[in-house]
């Protein structure tokens, strides 16, 4: 069942490919430049005359609506707001006739985002769910949704979830995008183009996974962790904080890499990793002074990087590779290297990848 791989948790990094595409089948389809999403085709003006959109979710689920949120406000202009579903639900969230609410969530069942649905719903909200697991309460309680079509994600830790999160919701950015006149034709052509060609560059990367693996044994015993980026990859260094700290334990965080200098500076010594999300964006001039400030307080770098980069290959202490595509569609490769770092360091300090302490694949209550 784990079709030969050590663990379900790489098992479904490597899945990604295949689960990419299958969330792509019958959707993108680039000869003709159409995307068909029933869900969001049936209800194309609520999106089109949303007045705002507000993302509920948690955890990995909610980094995936502060990378949609940059994705949907650069695309469609309509402003976006991304709610933790626990804080949410007990707030009395002001909800105006024309706002859509869209809940992320990987198993459907995830109580704090279906409660805090069921309050938006009794206000009056459009709610459409981006939901992997199909018939789940979520996805029932929504008016429309789209499924992840990611397939079983039987890890706790949630990785390929994730990244079929990610292509639904820039598919549904683009949908909208175009209904609205808010992109040109040509640009929805270039994102069409680039996001046909995602899952084939995520192969890519898997193929380099050994000397992602000898990175990562050179900081398993790591006591500490900091990922930095900008842009659309400042959520990618959150989720890849998270996902480390599930896996392994080490105390990790995740800041926009220009907020470092505002506190988190303090903790750089010679014993602290800096994994900086660098591909070339127009954020990549910064990004390299940020890490000359890290590597002045001689704290160790490890940078996810462009084949082409010279920069900041020649500042870090070890690179990691991506190919290049669009910034808006960066965290799809991005985050593939910070996952099998993470699988990695779990493995090698001798724990449970699958199923971490003190944690459950849903998370059924309060
Ligand atoms: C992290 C992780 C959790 C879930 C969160 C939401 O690896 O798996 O943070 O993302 O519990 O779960 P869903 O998406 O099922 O609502």
């Amino acid at each position: 069942e784990k079709g030969g791989f050590d663990h379900f948790m790489l098992k479904e990094i490597f899945d990604q490919p295949a689960s990419l595409t299958d969330c792509l089948r019958g959707r993108l389809d680039v000869s003709n430049l159409t995307l068909t999403l029933a869900g969001v085709d049936q209800h194309l003006s609520v999106f089109t005359q949303a007045k705002r959109i507000i993302m509920v979710a948690c955890g990995t689920s909610w980094h995936a609506g502060l990378i949609a949120e940059y994705m949907i406000e650069t695309i469609c202009r309509i402003p976006v707001e991304v709610e933790y579903a626990s804080e949410f639900r007990y707030r009395d969230p002001i909800i105006h006739p024309g706002d859509v609410i869209i809940a992320i969530s990987q198993s459907g069942e995830t109580a704090d985002t279906l409660v805090a649905i069921e309050r938006a719903k009794e206000q009056g909200a459009f709610i459409f769910g981006v939901v992997n697991a199909v018939g789940s309460s979520i996805a029932r309680l929504s008016h429309a949704g789209a499924y992840t079509h990611a397939g079983p994600e039987i890890g706790v830790a949630s990785t390929k979830a994730f990244t079929a999160q990610l292509t639904v919701l820039a598919m549904m950015a683009l949908k909208i995008g175009k209904a609205k006149q808010s992109i040109s034709e040509e640009a929805y052509k270039h994102y069409l183009t680039e996001l046909s060609q995602i899952p084939e560059k995520v192969q890519v990367i898997l193929s380099g996974h050994e000397s992602i693996r000898e990175v990562a044994q050179v900081y398993a015993e790591a006591n500490n962790f900091l990922f930095l980026g900008r842009g659309y990859n400042f959520p990618v260094a959150l989720e890849a904080a998270l996902k480390l700290k599930e896996v392994s334990y080490i105390p990790c965080s995740g800041y926009p890499s220009g907020e470092v200098k505002h506190g988190p500076i303090a903790l750089v010594d010679e014993t602290l990793p800096t994994m900086f999300i660098a591909t070339k964006d127009k954020y990549y001039d910064k990004i390299v002074s940020n890490i000359q400030e890290i590597k002045a307080r001689k704290g160790k770098v490890i940078a996810i990087v462009n084949p082409d980069d010279s920069a900041i290959r020649g500042v870090s202490d070890h690179v990691m590779e991506v190919p290049e595509t669009d910034e808006l569609l960066a965290p799809l490769l991005t985050v593939i290297p910070t996952q099998l770092m993470s699988y990695y360091i779990g493995v090698l300090r001798g724990l449970d990848v699958d199923k971490p302490r003190n944690l459950a694949k849903s998370v059924t209550v309060e």
